[in-house]
């Protein structure tokens, strides 16, 4: 028997809509196999080939990969600079195109063209000149989702700073240990942004990290956003207005070698201390613009969407570096999904004609239990495709998502990756791929994804962990400081393949099937299950908004399963709701996936990037008090609640 259990099967296929294939970069099977022989015939070539094809290269490269395991480096000899390949490529032919649509919270427009995104981004990259910020220096940002933060990231590329961006919804502590340990020089800040009707206060929240002490930081730079005039300034800091007011329109790149720091960027680990995620300058930018390309489908007419806040990675790869080198307009929107109304999201998309979007899990389900009268009071039909991240979708959001937004006319494309992969590596192609609901479905061209059991042998259908047993070009190169918890963390299983740390399924066609982190798969008499399973079990009951699983110490079972659930609007929760949730999941599933205790919750704590916080349910499931870190969820209340609840 192989290490995972997987009990859900779901038959539902969906080949591309022909009239969507037709016109797609890529447009059958054929193709697909053809770029996987392709790589795998001959990976330096092919790759060169990418590389040549995607960026602008001052110096062209050398040397395409040399791999001493576990560190990468691609497209040696090579000297490039992304914010020349995201602007000033596009200057001449699209100079007036739209690169971004922005939509404050409050209602306020703006749209900054590719030559009005150029001249900012040189201003601020003067100005951070002019500050005594040389290639090399690390920039912390903590903006709202404005355009500034782009410019300010691409500000940062140009000059070779690498920036580490600091989601605002983060609180001081939380910036002030990132801060240090990426040791900032400068840090770009606003007043505020809005979010939910209110007042998020950045300018404070640094105030508070540097009163904390931040050493390094010399220079605290604060564009304006929520209020007429800016507060009175500090010492250290400065207005972006006035600083960049002087500078000139151009800047002359910094061409950076391809391995150069482009970015440090921080995620939870297992240990509840963030690690510093680092990416390099050119693989990077041929991976994401790459799969800007292959999985977006983007062309010149595309409005693109992509929800995700440039604090997280997805925002980084497919906000700003991906559609902007493949010169598309973005959209950017400042604030909640359901401020000041329900349908916000459904009106975005109707009044800025938005062609893909790409949006959470953890979003549709949210919208699910909304109910579907808000998206039905909107004419969502220039949308053309749609695609899902961040957590394994289950089949019912995901039939949701292509009927009631999509109309059933959009390919969903359900992508796979981490802020350690830099892009998207297992994904459906829209115009190629029969998709089933809940598959990441196969792996890019060039890209390889194993299944390998406890004895590292590869599990060519069933479960296991997931690993990519070859390097590729926008792999994380370390993490930053701490080389010793880059090589524990993802080839400690295995010296020479990147563990990714999720558990996964083949199924008889190759599709992959993510279950989930391997810490969230729980062993239940014997049997090793998939949270996530039994989560999408849950949530097929239509009376079940959202639902997390883990595991409590089970004196009988080793491991007895603990569902937290919340409900839609006006469902009363009674035992009998219990029992029948817990008949629902053995009808699914299997009487083993039984839950032992339904636990119905207001909320369930998350992460701002919308991650259930299953490390927080487990202490909450086994009455023990939460040791590790809290500063990554979003709501602390909530947790609190479900502690309310117990007594
Ligand atoms: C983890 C990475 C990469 C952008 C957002 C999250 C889970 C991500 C999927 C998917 C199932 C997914 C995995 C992965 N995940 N995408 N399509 N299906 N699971 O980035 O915070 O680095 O998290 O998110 O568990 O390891 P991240």
């Amino acid at each position: 028997m192989s290490e995972f259990s997987t009990v859900l099967s779901e038959t539902r296929r969906f080949p591309p809509p022909p009239a969507f294939a037709a016109k797609a970069h890529l447009t059958s099977m054929e193709d697909y196999r053809r770029l996987c022989a392709e790589a795998d015939a001959d990976p330096d070539a092919w790759w060169a080939a990418r590389a040549n094809e995607e960026l602008h290269w001052q110096t062209p490269f050398h040397t395409v990969c040399e791999w001493e395991p576990p560190h990468a480096k691609w497209f040696l000899g090579g000297k490039t600079n992304l914010s020349y390949n995201a602007l000033d490529r596009h200057l001449a032919t699209l100079g007036e195109k739209a690169a971004i649509r922005f939509e404050g919270e409050p209602g306020d427009r703006r749209d900054v063209t590719y030559r009005q995104l150029h001249a900012e981004v040189c201003r601020l990259a003067n100005a951070l000149r002019a500050l005594g910020v040389k290639a090399g220096d690390r920039v912390g940002i903590y903006l709202p989702l404005i355009p500034e933060a782009a410019v300010a990231m691409l500000a940062c590329a140009r000059i070779g700073a690498p920036h580490s961006v600091v989601f605002g919804g983060f609180s001081a502590e939380a910036l002030r240990d990132r801060m240090n340990d990426a040791q900032a020089k400068v840090l770009i800040t606003a007043d505020g942004g809005w979010r939910k009707g209110q007042v998020v206060p950045l300018l404070e929240n640094v105030r508070g990290a540097l009163a904390h002490g931040v050493p390094t930081i010399e220079k605290v730079i604060v564009a304006q956003r929520t209020g007429a005039a800016l507060p009175a300034l500090r010492e250290n800091e400065v207005a972006w207005s006035a600083l960049v007011a002087a500078q000139p329109a151009t800047c002359e790149p910094e061409w950076v070698d391809a391995e150069h720091p482009l970015f440090i960027l921080y995620t939870s680990g297992s240990t509840g201390t963030p690690k510093g995620v680092l990416h390099t300058t050119g693989g990077y930018g041929v991976w994401t613009s790459l799969t800007s390309r292959w999985v977006f489908d983007l062309k010149p007419d595309d409005i693109f969407w992509c929800t995700a806040d440039v604090g997280w990675v997805t925002g980084h790869s497919y906000v700003v570096y991906g559609p902007l080198m493949n010169a598309a307009t973005v959209v950017l929107y400042e604030g909640a999904p359901t401020t000041p109304a329900p349908d916000r999201f459904w009106d975005l998309i109707e009044r800025h004609r938005v062609t893909i979007l790409y949006t959470a899990p953890t979003a549709i389900r949210a919208f699910m239990r909304l109910g579907e009268a808000h998206p039905k009071k909107h004419d969502l039909t220039s949308l053309r495709l749609l695609g899902t991240v961040g957590e394994p979708i289950n089949p019912e959001a995901w039939m949701w998502y292509r009927e009631t937004i999509g109309g059933g006319r959009c390919p969903v494309v359900d992508t796979w990756w981490q802020t350690e992969t830099g892009g998207i590596l297992i994904s459906p192609l829209p115009g190629v791929t029969i998709t089933k609901p809940g598959s990441a479905t196969l792996p890019l061209p060039g890209i390889h994804p194993q299944i390998l059991d406890k004895q590292h042998r590869e599990v060519k259908e069933g479960a296991g962990k997931l690993f990519i047993t070859k390097p590729w070009p926008s792999m994380l190169r370390t993490i930053w400081g701490n080389d010793a918890r880059f090589k524990a963390g993802y080839f400690g299983e295995h010296p020479e393949l990147y563990f990714t740390g999720d558990g996964a399924r083949r199924d008889a066609d190759g599709y992959f099937w993510i279950i989930g982190r391997v810490d969230d798969v729980v062993n239940v008499a014997g049997h090793r299950l998939g949270t996530a399973e039994v989560e999408s079990a849950l949530v097929s009951n239509l009376k079940v908004a959202e639902a997390a699983v883990v595991g409590r110490p089970d004196e009988l079972k080793g491991t007895a399963l603990v569902a937290f659930v919340t409900v839609k609007a006006g469902v009363p929760t009674t035992p009998e709701l219990v029992a029948e949730l817990c008949a629902h999941v053995t009808k699914e599933i299997g009487a083993i996936a039984r839950p032992d205790e339904i636990r119905f919750a207001v909320a369930l704590p998350k992460t701002r990037s919308g991650k259930i916080m299953r490390r927080l349910l487990r202490d909450v499931a086994a009455g023990t008090e939460t040791k590790g870190d809290t500063s990554t969820l979003e709501d602390l209340s909530v947790l609190a609640a479900l502690r309310n609840d117990d007594e």
